[in-house]
């Protein structure tokens, strides 16, 4: 699909985006758009080789493509410049490479915040009160009457919600517990989160001022200490070497027998396949996952699992937001071609 044909800048998204204010933006400011039509979801390097051909100033590009050494030095033949994740994450970028063909690269920081958060919040509610389990069991027709014991789970209120990495999105998420369920906080970050903490102590003082239990909050000085002390765990790191499998076997030994652990940050955080195991020995461990350590495929054994909710990596997936990201990654493209600064950079 193109836009804008006689554009004096070609500019080529790998893939359609929601909402056309990106499209406005980039059309209204001299660009050919090229969006690429591809039915197949994922492309491949070659693909995309391809799709840059002699002559590209931009790329829009997406996380589950590989930007390494061999396409920036594509981009940088065809003359480009500029490249943009339609994404926060940025772990399929290799931005040393960038930097080394003189490629700038830009990410969609800010608009996801809250829908990620809200779907971490939504994964930890799913697991807590079985949701997933509950809806099948309706649609089977296997309810036949109010018991006592039917689907009973967790009860948010007053226990501990563990964050690690307090970031924007472990910040939002930490705040929706806090403040919708009454959760006491613990938190591991390497930086201290001061807006969050600011928070959960006001929050406090207002429950206590209004005769309510007040929640409680720490930093924790290691992960292992929000692992073993509290009741729902929320994985918001960036995927780098340091957070490769930070999840494993031991880790998940050291949790509670009954924890909640939701991930809505990269796949490869969590060892899957220990993970697996962990689920089958404990059937009161639940997990609510977005991603995936192979996406799109999942380990063995994890879809059986009646003690995990699982969906296809959607935590930014609301219209405003897909629409903000588009409009950032085009923003971002934009800028580096005209010489304005430019929206989310990695490097800064
Ligand atoms: C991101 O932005 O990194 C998410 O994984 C997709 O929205």
């Amino acid at each position: 699909e193109v836009w804008n044909p006689n554009g004096k800048y070609r500019v080529v998204s790998t893939k359609s985006m929601p909402g056309t204010r990106w499209i406005n933006l980039l059309i209204e400011q001299d660009c050919r758009l090229e969006i690429c039509t591809e039915k197949k979801t994922i492309l491949s390097v070659e693909d995309i080789v391809a799709l840059i051909g002699d002559k590209c100033d931009g790329v829009i590009g997406q996380l589950t493509e590989d930007w390494g050494e061999t396409l920036f030095a594509a981009l940088s033949r065809a003359g480009g410049t500029a490249f943009s994740n339609m994404a926060v994450g940025y772990n399929n970028v290799n931005v040393n490479a960038a930097n080394k063909y003189g490629v700038a690269v830009g990410n969609t920081p800010g608009v996801l915040t809250e829908t990620t958060a809200e779907l971490a919040a939504s994964l930890s509610l799913a697991a807590a009160r079985r949701i997933v389990e509950a809806d099948e069991f309706m649609r089977a027709g296997l309810y036949d009457g109010w018991l006592p014991h039917l689907f009973v789970g967790n009860l948010l209120k007053g226990q501990t919600v563990g964050v690690i990495g307090a970031g924007r999105i472990g910040s939002a998420y930490a705040r929706m517990m806090v403040e919708g369920f009454k959760m006491n906080l613990i938190y591991y970050d390497l930086y201290q989160a001061t807006r969050l903490e600011k928070f959960v102590t006001a929050y406090g003082e207002f429950l206590k001022a209004n005769g309510e239990q007040p929640v409680y909050w720490k930093r924790a000085s290691t992960m292992d200490e929000v692992l073993r002390e509290a009741d729902v765990i929320s994985l918001h790191p960036i995927l780098d070497k340091t957070t490769y499998h930070l999840i494993n076997k031991e880790r998940l030994a050291s949790m509670k027998k009954e924890a909640i652990l939701v991930n809505c940050s990269r796949g490869p955080v969590i060892d899957e396949v220990a993970l697996v195991e962990h689920l089958k020995k404990n059937p009161m461990f639940r997990v609510g996952l977005d991603v995936f350590e192979d996406e799109p495929y999942m380990k063995p054994g994890l879809a059986d699992m009646k003690n995990a909710v699982i969906v296809p990596h959607i935590a930014s997936a609301s219209k405003w937001t897909r629409e903000g990201m588009a409009t950032l990654a085009a923003l971002n493209v934009l800028g580096k071609i005209k010489g304005y600064p430019i929206w989310g950079d990695p490097n800064r």
